[in-house]
């Protein structure tokens, strides 16, 4: 039972990982928070490696928590990894090590700037009507499935002062 769950789990994630063949192993072993008790019975015997060139994130984050992170920011700029990774000596590898692809440095400005955000800024509003989610910004708060966030320009005319009718606070996209 554990072993087919395990191999219906490396499927599904090498599915999602068929055009990026690097990692698809160990990416199936990255838990996505749902169900930790699972995912370590799920580990594969080939252990994550552990990273060796981390410059802002913890450098003794768990392999498995680092996965599920990078997962998210490929998520939330509609990318795949090679974006920010460049390829390693092996065909179809990525050297995640490597700052040769110069949006990895970007990406490291990024999660600095997210992190101010949150916790210089974000942590700061007390506000009642705040969802946890709403909480903290996130790269896709900008980036909405772009690697470039989209110039916002509102409707032309939309409206001349408040709505009537409209729910309080507006109706915000998402
Ligand atoms: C938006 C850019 C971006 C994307 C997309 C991205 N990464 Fe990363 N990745 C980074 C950055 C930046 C670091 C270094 C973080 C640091 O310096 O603390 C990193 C580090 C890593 C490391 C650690 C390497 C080492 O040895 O130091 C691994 C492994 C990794 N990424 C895997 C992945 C995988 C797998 C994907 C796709 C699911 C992915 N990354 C997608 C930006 C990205
Ligand atoms: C407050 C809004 C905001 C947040 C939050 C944010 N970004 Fe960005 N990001 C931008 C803007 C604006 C640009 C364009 C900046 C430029 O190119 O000069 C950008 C550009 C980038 C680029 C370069 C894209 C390209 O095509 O050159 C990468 C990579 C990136 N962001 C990654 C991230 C990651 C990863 C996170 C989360 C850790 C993140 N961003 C969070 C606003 C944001």
């Amino acid at each position: 039972m554990q072993s087919r769950l395990f191999a219906a789990t490396v499927l599904a994630l090498s599915f999602a990982f068929a055009t990026q063949p690097m990692f698809s192993q160990e990416a199936a072993a990255g838990p996505d928070g749902s169900d930790a008790g699972q995912s370590q019975a799920a580990r594969p015997r080939r252990p994550l490696p552990k990273p060796t060139n981390l410059k802002v994130l913890p450098k003794d984050i768990a392999p498995e928590e680092l996965i599920h992170i990078m997962r998210g920011y490929a998520g939330a700029l509609g990318v795949e990894c090679s974006f920010c990774h460049a390829p390693g000596p092996k065909p179809h590898r990525l050297d995640f090590a490597s700052d040769a692809k110069p949006d990895k440095n970007i990406a490291r400005i990024m999660i600095q700037m997210t992190e101010t955000i949150n916790g210089q800024y974000m942590a700061q509003v007390h506000d009642p009507d705040a969802m946890p989610a709403d909480k903290h910004v996130t790269c896709g708060t900008c980036h909405r499935g772009h690697s470039m966030p989209e110039h916002f320009v509102p409707p032309p005319e939309a409206h001349h002062g408040p709505p009537t009718g409209a729910p309080p606070g507006g109706a915000q996209p998402q």
